[in-house]
């Protein structure tokens, strides 16, 4: 049966990028031999601006029962109040439609692309599980006697057990599968008590797995050993809000903006895939933008289509190009954004023959 997919390129670079990805989409599809349909959808600032709708009514149920995925480019434009459109569609897909998992892959494809010294991809090879639907994300915040300066702003970190639980055994999952066998919870339990339920959930779940090397980092010293010894890394599960910021440090260790890639995950069911970065307005409709971080999480999306052979026939391909030197480098504008589609369609159509 053909997959069902959404694609929303969203504002700024998104939907260049979101192109390229279903370009490599069109020719992994060829190569691995599946079908899908894809139907796009033209969400984003333009649209609220010219509409008043972010995402219409009855839109998740249509997400939910239609579509096995969702491609997303990246939202964000200074026109509009801060943060408006990407609770509107990010955080409505992740919340409406429960993707409790973003899952956040950091591997280096080559030492060139690494800012850390003499850090080779050996050593960066690591899979970050973010909890994504509670924490300071969960919305109970709010202002009492605004713009006054009596004014009192609140936001709560809100965990539950059931939302605990179920990210830290996904991640514990995930950790059976790699070879190292490894994981290390991330939190700040020493000042924010309310992650003491991170702390004693995680030692419960754990000795359903004793198989698996257990191991603890404070999320101000993770961000030290990120940079210091990322080797010592395998799966790390962490809270909504330190998945967040960490994981920017993870795409630049594993070589910057342009190759990071997300899965917002809820298993077997509709889940959403994007790039890490965000729509970076000023080089809209410029071919600078790099569609790698898309292009990978088209990678990751076949994973969850249970396209396995191409998604290992994506890695191989986007592995076979960074590793070589056609690629100057991963910042914008040092390839078309076209160009590096086009690439990547090589390299899979190379795998083919
Ligand atoms: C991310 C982004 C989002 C987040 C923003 C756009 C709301 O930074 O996916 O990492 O904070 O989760
Ligand atoms: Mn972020």
């Amino acid at each position: 049966m053909a997959h069902n997919i959404a694609a929303l390129g969203g504002d700024g670079i998104g939907p260049e990028v979101v192109r390229e990805g279903l370009k490599v989409l069109a020719a992994v599809a060829e190569t691995a031999g599946f079908e899908y349909q894809v139907e796009e959808y033209p969400y984003g600032t333009d649209h609220y601006l010219e509409t008043g709708v972010i995402l219409p009514d009855g839109m998740m149920d249509t997400f939910r029962k239609d579509f096995e995925a969702i491609l997303l480019g990246a939202i964000g434009d200074p026109r509009v109040e801060v943060g408006l459109i990407e609770r509107g569609i990010i955080g409505a897909i992740r919340w409406d439609l429960d993707l409790y998992v973003n899952l956040r892959p950091i591997k280096l494809y080559h030492e060139r692309f690494c800012p850390l010294k003499d850090k080779t991809p050996a050593d960066v090879d690591m899979v970050f599980v973010r909890e994504n639907t509670e924490d300071a994300y969960a919305g109970m915040h709010g202002f009492v006697h605004k713009g006054s300066p009596l004014e009192v702003s609140t936001q709560t970190m809100v965990y539950t057990r059931e939302g605990v639980e179920r990210v830290i055994r996904y991640a514990f999952e995930i950790a059976k599968d790699r070879e190292r066998k490894q994981i290390t919870m991330i939190d700040k339990a020493n000042a924010v008590r309310a992650q003491d339920l991170w702390t004693r959930t995680f030692a419960e779940v754990g000795e359903e797995y004793p198989d698996i090397k257990q191991d603890h980092a404070y999320v101000d010293a993770a961000c030290m050993w990120m940079v210091k010894n990322p080797e010592w890394f395998d799966v790390a599960v962490t809270t909504n809000l330190f998945g967040d910021i960490i994981t920017d440090l993870g795409a630049m260790v594993q070589g910057g903006m342009g190759i990071a890639a997300s899965g917002n995950i809820r298993p077997g069911e509709v889940s959403m895939f994007e790039s890490i970065h965000g729509s970076a307005p000023k080089y809209k409709d410029q071919n600078k933008a790099n569609p790698i971080a898309t292009i990978a999480a088209v990678q990751m999306m076949l994973d969850h289509l249970g396209e396995k052979d191409g998604a290992r026939m994506l890695d191989t391909a986007l592995m076979n190009l960074l590793s070589g030197d056609r690629i100057k480098s991963m910042s914008a504008g040092a390839h078309g954004t076209d160009e590096l589609g086009d690439m990547v369609v090589k390299e899979v159509h190379r795998l083919g023959e």
